[in-house]
């Protein structure tokens, strides 16, 4: 379903042209639980922000179930993205001054699905994190784990195929983490498909697949039989 081809990326700084993803291609199957590992700056995010159309490509090509993604505007990038690909970050990205059934809500406010249906979905995708007795709490009254929780939810909520998460346990103590980890298991055996990126090789290994970067070229690619 995911399938770049000869990837390459780079960022200006100045005058200087900085590659940062060399020619990189990979297929990721429907399905798959894939873990991104490789040193700080090798370029994990970047690859993660491309599979999850959060960039765009500077060549190479990238078919997502078939259909050409590169040369894809922002605009389409972003209906594409709200279709079928739900985010996780390493620092949650909630809103701190509205409740978690809100923060919840919000891609389902930005589809213009109803307030009653919203809410419905909301406590569900919560409820389903673990979380439907914490509907009504603030950010700031949850655990970092909680807040974590509240951020899948949230990605869910849209029903995505496909869940992209860049460190997602980074900030969390390990029992936390590995409560994380356990959602995204139970999600794989869904039949969602799972993308982390992770620097902790036991967090790694609740994915099948282990892709490792380095300085911008996939370095190895293991599947666990
Ligand atoms: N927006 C940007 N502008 C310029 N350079 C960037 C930008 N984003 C990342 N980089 C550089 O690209 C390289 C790879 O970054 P990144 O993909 O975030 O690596 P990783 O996630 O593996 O640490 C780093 O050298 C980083 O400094
Ligand atoms: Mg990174």
């Amino acid at each position: 379903m995911i399938r770049l081809s000869n990837i390459c990326k780079s960022y200006r700084l100045g005058e200087v042209l900085l590659p940062v993803l060399k020619d990189i291609s990979l297929t990721i199957g429907a399905g798959e639980f894939v873990a991104i590992m490789g040193p700080s700056g090798s370029g994990k995010s970047t690859l993660l922000n491309i599979i999850g159309c959060l960039d765009s490509v500077e060549s190479g090509s990238y078919h997502l179930n078939g259909i050409p993604i590169d040369g894809a505007g922002d605009e389409e990038l972003a209906l594409i993205r709200g279709d079928k690909i739900g985010f996780i970050f390493q620092l949650f990205n909630l809103i701190p001054r509205i409740n978690a059934e809100r923060n919840v809500e919000l891609p389902l406010l930005y589809a213009g699905i109803a307030r009653h249906e919203r809410k419905r979905l909301a406590l569900a995708a919560l409820e389903s994190v673990g979380l439907g007795d914490r509907a009504l709490h603030s950010p700031m009254q949850l655990s970092g784990g909680q807040q974590q929780r509240v951020a899948i939810a949230r990605a869910l909520v849209n029903r995505p195929d496909i869940i992209i998460a860049d460190e997602p346990t980074g900030s969390l103590d390990s029992l936390a983490g590995r409560e994380i980890m356990e959602i995204f298991a139970k999600l794989h055996a869904e039949g969602k498909t799972i993308v982390i990126v992770t620097h902790e090789e036991d967090i790694a290994a609740f994915a099948r697949r282990v892709i490792r970067l380095r300085d911008g070229r996939i370095e190895r690619d293991d599947i666990r039989p």
